[in-house]
């Protein structure tokens, strides 16, 4: 708390908290754009506060991303959370496999004693398979649970960024940049004023899912992610942000 002080990040912390209408705000030191260790300190915060909100026997809906796989790695052993059930938040699209949210919930399960059940749906699904594959019962089972969580966490890119990094083709790309998004996060893009402008044809969280569950928590950092991040937080059904101080000094540009 003294070096917060010290570094202004309790002044930054509490303004973004009360701009946003957050519940929470929490500023690490540094940049994840530039450090490594200022990375791991977003992912060991991350963990301490999904293991702070997170009660017993909740299924807690995780994204994936590199920032979420470092609150995986901080992650450990707990009574409370021993009965917690993880799940990812949106089927597959695209990423490497330790970047998947599959590969995350799995981690976390392990890391914490708590259970997780996966969900394989094929990248890239068109209209016609996505009602084909709504109807089996498999899979429609393991949606509904995830769509029922308690507890949220997730990661946030910049859109354009993630498009890229999911191998989006140029049509969509292009489609991205003429809606003007800026921000994505679990499979949704969204634009300055937070409005869900485009979303990944895959099965799990809807909108109003997230809506609906009780904590949502983003953990985020880096220099050229202020923008995304703002962009989010507009979008408003975020309680807790973990950032860090270069994220957060950008941010205060779009409150
Ligand atoms: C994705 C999440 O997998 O990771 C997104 O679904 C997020 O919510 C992205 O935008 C962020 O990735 P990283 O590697 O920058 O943490």
């Amino acid at each position: 708390p003294i070096v917060k002080e010290l570094l202004g990040l309790s002044y930054l912390e509490d303004t973004l908290r009360e701009r946003f209408g957050l519940r929470q705000v929490i500023i690490v030191p540094g940049d994840s754009d530039q450090s490594e260790l200022a990375k791991k300190e977003l992912g060991r915060v991350g963990a301490a506060e999904l293991r702070k909100y997170a009660s017993k026997d909740d299924v807690v809906a995780v994204a994936g991303g590199s920032t979420l796989a470092e609150v995986a790695n901080f992650l450990t052993p707990s009574a409370h959370m021993k009965g917690n059930l993880f799940v990812p938040a949106r089927g597959g699209w695209g990423e490497s496999v330790e970047l998947q949210a599959n590969s995350i919930a799995s981690i976390m399960a392990k890391k914490t004693g708590g259970e997780y059940r996966l969900l394989h749906v094929p990248d890239h699904l068109g209209e016609e398979a996505y009602v084909s594959l709504m109807q089996d019962p498999n899979i429609l089972e393991i949606v509904e649970v995830i769509r029922s969580a308690r507890v949220v966490v997730h990661g946030i890119g910049d859109a354009l960024v993630m498009a890229r990094r999911r191998k989006s083709d140029p049509q969509t790309i292009g489609e991205l940049v003429a809606e003007g998004a800026l921000a994505e996060a679990f499979g949704y893009y969204f634009d300055k004023q937070g409005k869900v402008v485009h979303k990944m044809p895959t099965v799990g969280l809807r909108l109003e899912d997230i809506q609906a569950s009780e904590v949502v928590i983003a953990v985020a950092g880096g220099k050229s992610k202020g923008e995304a991040i703002a962009a989010v937080m507009h979008f408003g059904h975020d309680d807790v942000l973990v950032t860090d101080e270069a994220a957060a000094v950008e941010l205060m540009h779009y409150i």
